[in-house]
């Protein structure tokens, strides 16, 4: 795969791209980490692009990367937020993003709390949208900076033994961490209460166990999640303290761990739950890593789905074999619909 070849118009999840496309991802991201650790940190590869930040839930690190990526890449790049927009006033999701589309956007980025929310806009739009973080659904792009990180240490992901421990049943991380890491050929098992497994744990690959320790035991990267309040987490569990009394990790609860243990969260953290601040800010911690990988994982996102790409012959000539005419755009379509 190359950059000319690579012809997806969204990224909406991990799901749904084939092993050599994450890879391929992967490699991108290493081109644009260089710019980063410039000391002038801007090229004019996306200059006169336009990129929309659209979030409708709250974000620090997926929304300041994104920008700082389309930044770093000279775009024009805009936020826009739930309470700031129209969408307060009672505007549809649809009309947002029409509206938000209609001013020659070129790559929308959305956070929404409804799981599909991306992917509908993605069929209703023609320039490219970008899964922020749907619900309970995905989330690609942190998947893609986790992976990135892990690859910098382990260099491979065949037979690693990854354990991602806490709030399952609400983790978007997750979801989109599992699907990536057995593309790849990594073992994961993922731990935690059992009334934080979803219902359809059994459907996606990964060992369970309800024991931290099981999880830590030869592990290769241990992934702790957020306990998503926001999202009827609370219920889980007696207590905060009685879940990090459990679940939570802590220096004393990683003494059998492996040496090069790779400690992950993808923030934000709730110190003193999901780990103690010994261990996240400890000799094992990558969290800053995977935020720092962030941007050129951006970076290289956004260039993909930004750059125009001829088409390629074999295209052209299907279609024109299929119906004696050039492909419509979705809008052409949609107005010739509504005419
Ligand atoms: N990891 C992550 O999505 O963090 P934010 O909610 O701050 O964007």
């Amino acid at each position: 795969m190359s950059l000319e070849t690579y012809r997806r118009k969204d990224l909406l999840s991990i799901r749904e791209l084939e092993p050599g496309e994450i890879t391929f991802l992967l490699d991108q991201t290493d081109s644009f980490r260089e710019i980063n650790e410039r000391d002038i940190k801007k090229v004019p590869t996306l200059r006169g692009k336009t990129i929309v930040n659209l979030f409708f839930e709250n974000s620090t690190r997926t929304r300041a990367s994104f920008e700082i990526a389309g930044k770093r890449l000279s775009a024009d790049v805009i936020n826009l937020s739930v309470s700031t927009s129209s969408a307060a006033k009672g505007e549809t999701l649809r009309d947002t993003a029409r509206n938000i589309e209609a001013m020659a956007t070129d790559v929308l980025v959305v956070r929404h709390w409804a799981s599909g929310a991306p992917a509908y806009l993605g069929r209703e739009l023609d320039c490219a949208v970008v899964n922020a973080g749907d619900g309970c659904h995905e989330h690609p792009t942190q998947a893609l900076l986790d992976l990135y990180t892990i690859r910098e240490h382990k260099k491979k992901f065949q037979g690693l033994n990854v354990s991602i421990v806490g709030d399952i049943a609400h983790s978007r991380v997750a979801r989109s961490n599992v699907a990536g890491l057995m593309k790849l050929g990594a073992n994961v098992t993922f731990c935690g209460p059992s009334t934080m497994l979803p219902a359809e744990v059994d459907c996606l690959g990964a060992r369970v166990t309800t024991r931290l320790d099981e999880a830590i035991d030869g592990a290769d990267v241990l992934i702790a999640l957020r306990i998503q309040l926001e999202r009827g987490a609370g219920s889980a569990f007696p207590s905060a303290r009685e879940y990090a009394n459990t679940y939570g990790i802590t220096k004393k609860k990683l003494q059998g761990a492996k040496r090069d243990l790779l400690i992950m969260h993808p923030g934000p953290i709730n110190r003193g739950v999901e780990m103690s601040p010994d261990v996240a800010d400890g000799p094992f911690s990558v969290i800053l890593e995977q935020v720092e990988y962030g941007v050129a994982c951006r970076m290289a996102i956004l260039y993909l789905l930004s750059v125009k790409k001829e088409e390629e012959p074999g295209d052209a000539e299907t279609e024109e074999a299929d119906a004696g005419e050039p492909r419509k755009s979705r809008k052409e379509v949609r107005d010739a619909v509504a005419h």
